[in-house]
């Protein structure tokens, strides 16, 4: 028995008793002795479908098996429903249970349980409303945003997972080793022997594409990555991951105006394709976590993101008369408490941040005239924050190099990065949008752990 058809289709379909084979897992059992409604999920769709069965025509005890969770094959015919609450319904000729769930074991027995609680059960939670939701969503997305950049002349390039650079400076690395960490080669000087080591040098996961795209986009001028990095910071936070995946394009001839525009139209472009293709699933996180998730999205789809500098960033923070916990000086990173503030109280709407400090962004941003600030951009989103991390590419060979040299990072190490500025180099800008940030918004999810299927986090790398 192999199913013919899927829950998401049969609602659609017209019913006039043609025959169906269909395998999923019941979410209820109910009714009495002579008939039982069961109500099939298969994760095509949020809805379940009924199925009834008649006490008559189908064995008793194998319905007893079908409880919350078992899985089970159904054989029938597609007919109009006689209850209230769906138009179409299956009557079963032949049940079978593929996979009983023993109902004093199963741990999703009843609706409610704690997200805290779902995450400890993250290899059962994609049987859930909750996480079908979230995880259609998330493969919507994912297919939208190939789609915007294919239809946009873009090119995907696949950047490495493994690098032996650590010049980004995004954050603290993992190791990439296979020597043997309880006794690794030493050298004379009692430092480890990396070129004993696989690689023959140090490497680690890579916190970003970016350095790799910038390469590519040299000689393709649009492109893009798409790919999971890792950061080893111990940040504890509902909004940071070890693993998380980063979406990057990088574009010729595009400077920080072009970026920005980008940046915008593309967030714009996945919101409304969440609202036209997962409406189902939206409706449904709405009602049950978040009555203003669909404003909300609508809201950013429908205005304009204000462009603020930093410089006036921390003016109106040093004016709003509110206590921080990080305080607000020009030169200060913003904090999160900062950038919700800008977005959610002051602006309430999304914001486009500009001109940061040099000292507090990464050595390949474009400097700009006043020698103080870079054309850095980051979009910030009313529960999120930062969503976006983006800038214009220092494309001056001299004075990238004095960039790589104030920050002490050794030139040999980035022979390849500075070679694109040597020869044909251009203007260039590119972003990165982190992909479960933008997933926890349109799903209203508050905890970043939630919009992912196995989250890796500090002390935890379950499953
Ligand atoms: O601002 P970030 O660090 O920028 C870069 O990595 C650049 N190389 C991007 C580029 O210009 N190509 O990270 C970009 C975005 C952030 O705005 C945030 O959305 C997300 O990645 N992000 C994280 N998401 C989850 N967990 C973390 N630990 C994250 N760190 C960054
Ligand atoms: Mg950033």
């Amino acid at each position: 028995m192999k199913p013919t058809t899927n829950v998401k289709q049969l609602l659609k379909s017209k019913a006039e008793g043609q025959p169906v084979t269909l395998m999923g897992w019941v979410r209820t059992n109910r009714g009495n002795k002579h008939v039982r409604f069961l109500a099939v999920n298969d994760g095509s769709c949020q809805a379940s479908i009924q199925v009834v069965a008649e006490t008559q025509g189908i064995d008793a005890e194998l319905l007893k098996r079908a409880t919350t969770g078992s899985c089970v094959g159904i054989q029938g015919v597609l007919v109009p429903s006689q209850g209230q609450g769906q138009a179409v319904e299956i009557k079963a000729q032949e049940l079978r249970v593929l996979g009983d769930a023993d109902p004093e074991e199963y741990p999703l027995q009843k609706k409610g349980h704690s997200m805290e609680f779902l995450r400890e059960i993250a290899h059962l939670r994609p049987r859930t409303n909750t996480f079908g939701a979230i995880f259609r969503i998330r493969h919507a997305l994912s297919f939208a945003i190939h789609k915007y950049f294919n239809d946009n002349g873009f090119c995907y390039v696949h950047t490495p997972i493994i690098t032996g650079s650590d010049a980004e400076g995004a954050g603290a690395m993992f190791r990439v080793s296979t020597l043997d960490a309880a006794k690794p080669p030493m050298r004379p000087d009692g430092h480890v022997d990396f070129s004993q080591d696989f690689f023959g040098k140090e490497t680690n996961l890579t916190v970003s594409g970016q350095l790799e795209a910038e390469l590519a986009a040299m000689g393709l001028g649009l492109v893009y990555t798409f790919g999971p990095t890792f950061r080893a910071e111990n940040s504890n936070t509902p909004r940071h991951l070890a693993e998380f995946w980063m979406i990057e394009p990088e574009m010729a001839f595009y400077d920080i105006h072009d970026n920005m525009d980008l940046a915008e139209d593309f967030l714009k472009y996945l919101v409304l394709y969440a609202l036209e293709n997962c409406a189902d699933d939206l409706e449904f996180l709405g009602q049950m976590y978040d009555k203003e998730l669909l404003d909300r999205l609508h809201f950013v789809v429908e205005n304009p993101f204000r462009r603020i500098t930093y410089t006036e960033a921390v003016e109106i923070l040093l004016a709003s008369g509110q206590k921080f916990e990080y305080p607000v000086a020009w030169g200060n990173d913003l904090q999160a408490e900062h950038e919700r503030y800008l977005v959610e109280k002051h602006f309430q709407c999304p914001v486009t941040v500009t001109g940061y400090p040099k000292g507090i962004k990464a050595f390949y941003m474009k400097l700009n005239e006043d020698g103080r600030t870079v054309r850095a951009m980051d979009v910030l989103f009313p529960k999120i924050g930062e969503i976006i991390g983006g800038s214009q590419r220092e494309e001056d060979l001299e004075t990238l190099r004095g960039r790589v040299a104030e920050m002490g990072i050794p030139e040999k190490d980035m022979w390849w990065y500075l070679d694109t500025r040597r020869w044909g180099t251009c203007p260039h800008s590119g972003f990165g949008l982190g992909f479960e940030r933008l997933v926890m918004f349109i799903t209203g999810m508050a905890n970043i752990r939630d919009v992912i299927p196995f989250p890796r986090t500090p002390k935890n790398a379950e499953f």
